[in-house]
């Protein structure tokens, strides 16, 4: 056991091969404290940089980060997204040292239209720079949703098969699941959402058909490495079926 696996008491095989975050509670976490929304996004891109940084200690293979759904991209005001953007500007780039430390190899997942061109600018360069690292994948889903991925994915096995390039009896799930933004990524194992809600919020909904889900009501800049190790832990504990009927255990 590693130095690292060791302060959280695990093995390396009972550990989530990729974690999913939903980061929510930026908002209520400022409201809390009479502050604005926008410092609570602040402190909530703060926290990011600790809770990565450990999962790739611990070697963790993935991690994706709901940052910004395309929902949150149409319907909060324009002067709240702005500030998010500037936010992720900033962080893209003064977190790119980390990322290159750490070996990690970064990925935007989510649309690119309606996104300003100097934060995809900015997510590119990260793809791009990290792109010859082999350490933990982390996966940015921003302006993302899972319906509109699906939906994507869809049109283009669509037009695959009105060229004649596929057949649709080649249709099956490793087809459908190598159209998602998320091929590269293995299937999340664990999925983590802070500040309490006890829903999807459209993230992932075809890859997490068998991920663990976890919450807790700690608001996001408030969740730190020990929350993420009682996540872990917990997971650890699981019994996984997978639809197939439990083991018994004496
Ligand atoms: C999550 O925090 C961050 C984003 C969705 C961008 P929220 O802004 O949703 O925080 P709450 O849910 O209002 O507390
Ligand atoms: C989900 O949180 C999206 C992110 C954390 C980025 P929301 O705050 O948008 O979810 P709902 O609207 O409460 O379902
Ligand atoms: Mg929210």
């Amino acid at each position: 056991m590693s130095e690292r696996e060791s302060q959280l008491g695990l093995p390396a095989e009972v550990l989530p091969h990729h974690v999913a975050i939903v980061m929510d509670g930026n908002g209520r976490w400022a409201q809390a404290k009479g502050k604005s929304r926008t410092v609570g996004h602040a402190r909530g891109a703060e926290a990011v940089l600790p809770i990565v940084t450990e999962c790739a200690q611990l070697r963790i293979e993935a991690v994706t980060l709901y940052a910004l759904s395309t929902e949150n991209l149409l319907r909060r005001p324009d002067d709240e997204v702005a500030a998010l953007m500037g936010l992720y500007e900033q962080y893209l780039i003064s977190e790119r040292k980390q990322l290159l430390d750490n070996n990690m190899r970064f990925r935007h997942i989510g649309r690119r239209d309606g996104m300003p061109p100097t934060v995809l600018a900015e997510l590119d360069r990260n793809a791009e720079l990290t792109q010859q690292n082999t350490g933990m994948e982390l996966a940015l889903a921003l302006n993302y949703g899972s319906r509109q991925e699906i939906t994507d994915a869809v049109r283009t096995i669509g037009e695959k098969v009105a060229s004649g390039e596929l057949s649709p009896d080649a249709i099956d799930e490793s087809l459908i699941e190598n159209h998602l933004y998320t091929a590269h990524l293995p299937e999340p194992d664990l999925l983590i959402r802070t500040a309490g809600e006890k829903r999807v919020s459209n993230f992932l909904l075809w890859q997490i058909s068998y991920a663990e889900i976890w919450v807790t009501e700690t608001f996001w800049p408030d969740f730190d490495v020990e929350h993420l190790h009682t996540a872990l832990r917990d997971y650890a504990r699981r019994r996984r079926n997978f639809g197939a009927a439990p083991v018994a255990i004496d």
